[in-house]
């Protein structure tokens, strides 16, 4: 049997929303929560026509009421390729960074920016390569290449091309031989060895090659090439360029910089360049979500920032949660506020909250974890659960269910009983009883 970890919110698979923005009871595994879940659907259409930038949603209720699963359920539907960068607040403390630019480069990372570039390349089988020689002009000694002609079959014919001897040169570093199924780009000259040609194939049941079959169409073609980075990414590959002659390696030089460090002004010259090619119609810029988790671990000059990164011109959505009341705002002594955020900030939020939860609901996200963690529930065990879940938390009935499945399984039993289950309230208690006894 294969077993895999399963992760706290791995029943949850989106919103569950239908195509006028309607809650779907029970759909993608949420339960309840109708009125967040409609709010958080239509933001995720804001997000998607790019309305939503630079403002933020504020997720607030009391602790297991699905605050971060709702967040989760909002980057499924956005779908892979819109960035979505989750943190924690006290993720901003850290002993060699400030505060500060941990923010700043998760609001990077989660600007995306989609490059599209039609690319001439010659593709084939290499059927022939011929290096010519010529007399070393420099010394009287030896021979060099002068050029090279080689042989490029496709499906739809052969084409005979006669090259630089700078690709020889390449072609003998990557080991190409007659035979390989070979990628050359007109403008760069990179060569690409994509495989060894089906038609020598062997029998071998264990090898390391890997077999491709003949490219179709012509040895000469244009390819349209889209690629999907973030500004994280080209602050990064600016701030330690290297050599090489893929996409990613040209945007790296997109900056002139010895820099080994992200700083500010470099941040803006790849902004500037940025702007420069989604002017020319090479890039397009897909804001994505920053999602702060347990907001309220922010102190008040994270959140001073936030402001500024709100408003800057390239800021993406930004989605935070919390779980408290009204409380202090860190960092400060005397300013209290909703959810220890400060009011400037909420002023900025369209806020949602969860509700808690009802027996029945609780009972179907208790059913709908034993699914998933491939536990069968004896009789009266769900009813049981759900009672202890409305009567203390979700997490707690939750928490319960594979611990009752280790003592089922330990006497030798498929399904947990109530047995089980109230052995389990017995050994561990709930936050609330465990307060109590301390007091
Ligand atoms: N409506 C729901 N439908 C299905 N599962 C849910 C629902 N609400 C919560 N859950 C599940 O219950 C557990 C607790 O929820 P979650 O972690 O989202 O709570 P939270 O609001 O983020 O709490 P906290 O404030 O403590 O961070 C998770 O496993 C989550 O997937
Ligand atoms: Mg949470």
């Amino acid at each position: 049997m294969r077993s895999s970890r399963i992760a706290p919110h791995s029943h949850i698979r989106g919103l569950g929303l239908d195509a006028n923005g309607l809650v779907v009871a029970d759909m993608a595994g949420f339960v309840g929560q109708d009125m967040a879940r409609e709010a958080c659907g239509v933001v995720v259409s804001l997000i998607k026509s790019r309305r939503f930038s630079g403002r933020a949603l504020l997720l607030a209720g009391a602790p297991g009421t699905g605050k971060t699963a709702l967040a989760l359920a909002i980057s499924q539907e956005l779908g892979p390729k819109v960035p979505f960068c989750p943190m924690v607040g006290s993720e901003v403390y850290s002993a060699e960074v400030k505060k500060t630019e941990v923010l700043a480069e998760m609001f990077r990372r989660a600007i995306g920016i989609r490059i599209k570039e039609t690319k001439e390349v010659y593709e084939g089988e290499l059927t022939e390569l011929t290096p010519s020689e010529a007399e070393n002009p420099l010394s009287g000694y030896g021979k060099t290449i002068s050029h090279v002609v080689i042989a490029l079959k496709t499906v739809k014919g052969t084409k005979q091309l006669r090259l630089d001897p700078s690709i020889y040169e390449a072609i003998m570093k990557e080991k190409i031989v007659v035979g390989d199924v070979v990628y050359i780009e007109a403008n760069t000259g990179a060569v690409k060895r994509v495989g060894r040609s089906d038609a020598y194939a062997s029998s071998f049941d264990l090898e390391s090659e890997t077999y491709v079959p003949l490219p179709k169409g012509d040895v000469h073609k244009r390819k349209e090439l889209v690629q999907d980075v973030t500004l994280g990414d080209l602050d990064n590959a600016n701030a330690r360029p290297q050599g090489g002659q893929d996409i990613m390696s040209v945007m790296s030089h997109l900056v002139k910089s010895q820099r080994t460090e992200v700083t500010e002004k470099l941040r803006r010259e790849v902004d500037r360049v940025v702007k420069g090619y989604v002017d020319q119609g090479v890039a397009e810029i897909v804001p994505g979500v920053v999602f702060i988790d347990e907001v309220h671990m922010l102190d008040i000059e994270c959140f001073t920032y936030l402001n500024i990164l709100l408003e800057s011109p390239m800021a993406p959505t930004v989605v935070l949660a919390t779980n408290r009341g009204t409380s202090l705002v860190r960092g400060t002594t005397d300013i209290v506020s909703a959810h220890g955020v400060p009011v400037d900030l909420l002023d900025r939020c369209l806020i949602v909250k969860t509700e808690s939860y009802t027996r029945e609901q609780v009972a179907k996200v208790v059913e709908l974890r034993a699914t998933v963690e491939g536990l069968s529930l004896g009789d009266g065990v769900l009813d049981r659960l759900s009672a202890e879940g409305a009567r203390r938390s979700l997490r707690y009935s939750l928490q319960l269910l594979t611990p009752a499945s280790i003592l089922a399984t330990l006497q030798g039993r498929k399904h947990i009983t109530l047995e089980d289950v109230g052995e389990m309230n017995e050994l561990f208690l709930d936050a609330k009883a465990s307060a109590e006894a301390m007091a």
